[in-house]
C-alpha cells in the first residue's frame, strides 16, 4: 500500500517530507519521491529507500511539497514509475494511493490529444487530466478530473506558483494534521505525530484546500466542517523503544494491550459491558468476515462463540465472499480488520450492508474507513502496529471477541465469574510466555534451517496453527502450512520426513487424546516434532523431540497463549535467517487494493 504526505507552512518542506515518509515505511514500498513547490516544481524520485533518497539530495528551498512511498501495482518498481507524477509542462505534480480502474481509457484519450506519458502507472493520468482542466483554479481542475476517475484514490495535487495543496480521497485513507501556521497531509497518523496530534479524517468524496493558514473541506461541492480529533498516541508508541524490531516490541506489548482492550469493555462493577447492542439479537446468525490474520481471529471467534454461547457462527474469507458469498437473511454481520482499510474487507462490509445487515466492525484504527462504514464499532486498543506482521492487533481482536461472547455465554454465574477472572489474568499468563523467550528462541534456531514446516492443531487451536504458519511464512520466508491435525494423514503425510518438521499444538481439552495419536503417527514418519504443551502436560511433550511449555489456562483462552509462543518462534526463526522482519518483501501493512 502506498504512503502519501504533504506539507505547507513555515518550515523548509524537504526535511519535513522525508521525516514524514520515514514514518510510513512500515506500509511497505519499493520506490519513493518528493516534489518541492515554488515558482516551479522540483521532483526528486527513485527506486530507493527513503533514507537513500534523502542523502542523495542537496537542500532544496521550498515551504511546501508532497512525498510518496510506492508499493507497485501498475508498472514495475522504477524511477519512472515512482511518484510524484507530473503533467507535460512539469507545473503540476500529484501523489496518489489507490487504483484508477479506468486509467487506460483515459490515458489513450489524453495521448490522442497530444499528452506524452513518462510511466506505466495508472496515477500519471491524474496530472495530465488536471492540466487539461486547469484554467487558474487548481481545486476546480482536480474536482473535474476526479469526476472522470473510476476506482480508489487518496491524492495530493500541487501546481507551480500556487501556495496550496489540493487533497481528495475515495476508498483510500487520508488525514490532515493541523499545525500552527502550517498544515500536514498524510495517509496515516504516525507520519505527522512529530509535528501535531490534531487530526482531521477526510471522508470519501471530500476535497480539501490546504494552505499554511487553514483547511477548507468540501463534500460533493458543499463546504463541510470535519471534526478535529486529538491523537492519544505518542511518537514513542510508533517507534521501537529499544527493541531490535517493531515486531518484537509489539509482541512484548501484548500484556498491556490486553489490559487496555479489556479496560475498554469492563464496566465499573466488573461485569462485561454490552459490546454489541443486545437489541440486535445478540450473536444469533453471526457471520464473520476478514482477511489474513484477522480471518484467523474470526475462526477463533467462531470457536469462542459456539463454545460459550452455543449458537452457530459462519466465517467467510472476505476476498472469496465478495465473489461467491451468499448473505443468509437476518445475519448479524461482523467484519474484523486491524487497519480498517483492507479493500477486500471494506468491499464485504458494503456487500453486507446492501444485503440489509447491521454491520459491526472490530478495528484498531480510529477514523478508519471501516469505522465509518460500520453501524457499530468495537475498537481494539493495541495502539499503532508498525510491523507488517500482525501480532498485538490479533491478540486484541481475540480479547474483543471474548467480550462480545461473555455477556451472552450460556453458563452459570459462577462459571462466568471464573471466565472473567481468567480473562483479567490473561496479561500475566501472556507475560509468562514472554518470560520463556530464551527457550523459544532455541527452538527457533533449530527450525530456521528448514524450508518446509507444518503447524497442526485441533479445535480452537487449528486456526492457531494457521496463524503460526502465516507468521513464520511472512517474516522468515520459510514455507509453512497450518493444518487441522486430523487432516495431515489425508495426503500431507507424503511430505513428512527428516526435512519436514511439525509444530503440534497440544491442548488439555477434549482434543488432547486425538492430538497424541496424531503426534505418534507423525513421529513414525521421522518428522522432527516440536510440541506446544501446557504446564502439567509435559508427558505429552516427551513424545515430541522437544516441547515449548506454556502456562495452563481455561481452554477457551488457550489460543491467546499458544499464539504468543508461535509469534516468538516466527520472529526468532526470521532473525536467525537474517530477514528484514518488520517490512517483509512483497508485503504491505494494509492491502488497500483487491
Ligand atoms: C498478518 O500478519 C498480515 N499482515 C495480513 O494477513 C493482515 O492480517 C491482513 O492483510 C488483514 O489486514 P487487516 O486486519 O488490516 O484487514
Amino acid at each position: 500500500m502506498c504512503g502519501i504526505v504533504g506539507y505547507i507552512g513555515r518550515r523548509q518542506a524537504q526535511p519535513v517530507l522525508f521525516n514524514c515518509l520515514s514514518k510510513l515505511e512500515y506500509r511497505g514500498y519499493d520506490s519513493c519521491g518528493i516534489a518541492l513547490l515554488g515558482d516551479s516544481i522540483q521532483v526528486c524520485k527513485d527506486e530507493v529507500r527513503v533514507k537513500a533518497l534523502e542523502k542523495a539530495l542537496p537542500p532544496i528551498a521550498g515551504l511546501a511539497g508532497i512525498g510518496h512511498t510506492r508499493w507497485a501495482t501498475h508498472g514495475e518498481p522504477s524511477r519512472a514509475n515512482a511518484h510524484p507524477h507530473c503533467d507535460c509542462t512539469g507545473r503540476i505534480a500529484v501523489v496518489h494511493n489507490g487504483v484508477i480502474s479506468n486509467f487506460q481509457r483515459l490515458k489513450d484519450k489524453l495521448i490522442s490529444t497530444g499528452h506524452v506519458f513518462a510511466s506505466e502507472t495508472d496515477t500519471e493520468v491524474l496530472p495530465h487530466l488536471i492540466e487539461s482542466y486547469y484554467q487558474g483554479d487548481l481545486e476546480e481542475a482536480v474536482e473535474r478530473s476526479l469526476a472522470d476517475i473510476e476506482g480508489s484514490y487518496a491524492i495530493i495535487a500541487v501546481v507551480a506558483g500556487e501556495a496550496k495543496l489540493v487533497v481528495a480521497r475515495k476508498d483510500s485513507p487520508l488525514i490532515i494534521g493541523i499545525g500552527d501556521r502550517e498544515n500536514f497531509v498524510a495517509s496515516d497518523v504516525p507520519a505527522i505525530l512529530d509535528y501535531t496530534s490534531r487530526v482531521v479524517y477526510l471522508e470519501d468524496g471530500d476535497i480539501a484546500l490546504v494552505t499554511a493558514d487553514g483547511v477548507r473541506v468540501r463534500e460533493n461541492g458543499a463546504r463541510i466542517d470535519r471534526a478535529e480529533h486529538l491523537i492519544q498516541w505518542s511518537v514513542a508508541d510508533a517507534q521501537k523503544s529499544g527493541y531490535e524490531h517493531f515486531m518484537l516490541k509489539e509482541i512484548h506489548e501484548q500484556p498491556r494491550v490486553i489490559r487496555d482492550t479489556l479496560r475498554e469493555y469492563i464496566s465499573a462493577d466488573g461485569l462485561a459491558a454490552e459490546v454489541i447492542p443486545s437489541g440486535e439479537g445478540g450473536l444469533e446468525n453471526m457471520l464473520i468476515a476478514a482477511c489474513g490474520t484477522s480471518y484467523h481471529a474470526a475462526l477463533i471467534g467462531k470457536y469462542i462463540i459456539e463454545q460459550l454461547v452455543r449458537v452457530p457462527v459462519k466465517v467467510e474469507l472476505a476476498s472469496e465472499f465478495n465473489y461467491c458469498g451468499q448473505v443468509p437473511p437476518g445475519s448479524n454481520a461482523l467484519v474484523i480488520t486491524q487497519s480498517g482499510e483492507t479493500a477486500d474487507a471494506l468491499k464485504t462490509m458494503k456487500k453486507l450492508k446492501e444485503a440489509g445487515c447491521q454491520v459491526l466492525a472490530i478495528t484498531n484504527v480510529v477514523g478508519s474507513t471501516a469505522s465509518r462504514i460500520a453501524d457499530h464499532v468495537i475498537y481494539t486498543r493495541a495502539g499503532p502496529e508498525i510491523s507488517v506482521a500482525a501480532t498485538k492487533s490479533f491478540i486484541s481482536q481475540l480479547v474483543a471477541l471474548y467480550w462480545m461472547a461473555l455477556p451472552h455465554a450460556r453458563v452459570d454465574l459462577r462459571t462466568l465469574d471464573e471466565l472473567i477472572m481468567e480473562l483479567r489474568q490473561l496479561p500475566a499468563r501472556v507475560q509468562e510466555v514472554l518470560d520463556n523467550e530464551a527457550a523459544i528462541r532455541e527452538h527457533a534456531r533449530r527450525l530456521a534451517r528448514f524450508n518446509d514446516v507444518f503447524f497442526i492443531g485441533r479445535g480452537a487451536n487449528y486456526p492457531v496453527a494457521l496463524e503460526g504458519a502465516l507468521k513464520l511464512k511472512e517474516v522468515s520466508y520459510i514455507h509453512a502450512e497450518g493444518y487441522a491435525a486430523g487432516e495431515l494423514k489425508h495426503g500431507p503425510f507424503a511430505l513428512l520426513g527428516a526435512e519436514a518438521p511439525v509444530v503440534a499444538i497440544l491442548a488439555s481439552d477434549h482434543t488432547g487424546e486425538a492430538m497424541l495419536t496424531s503426534i505418534k503417527e507423525i513421529r513414525a514418519r521421522k518428522s522432527p516434532l516440536i510440541a506446544v504443551v501446557e504446564e502439567g502436560n509435559e508427558a505429552a511433550g516427551e513424545i515430541a523431540d522437544s516441547a515449548i511449555i506454556v502456562p495452563r489456562v481455561n481452554q477457551v483462552f488457550s489460543p491467546v497463549i499458544n499464539t504468543v509462543a508461535l509469534q516468538l518462534l516466527a520472529y526468532y526463526a526470521a532473525r536467525e535467517r537474517g530477514c528484514p522482519i518488520d517490512f517483509p518483501r512483497n508485503l504491505a501493512k494494509s492491502v488497500t487494493v483487491e
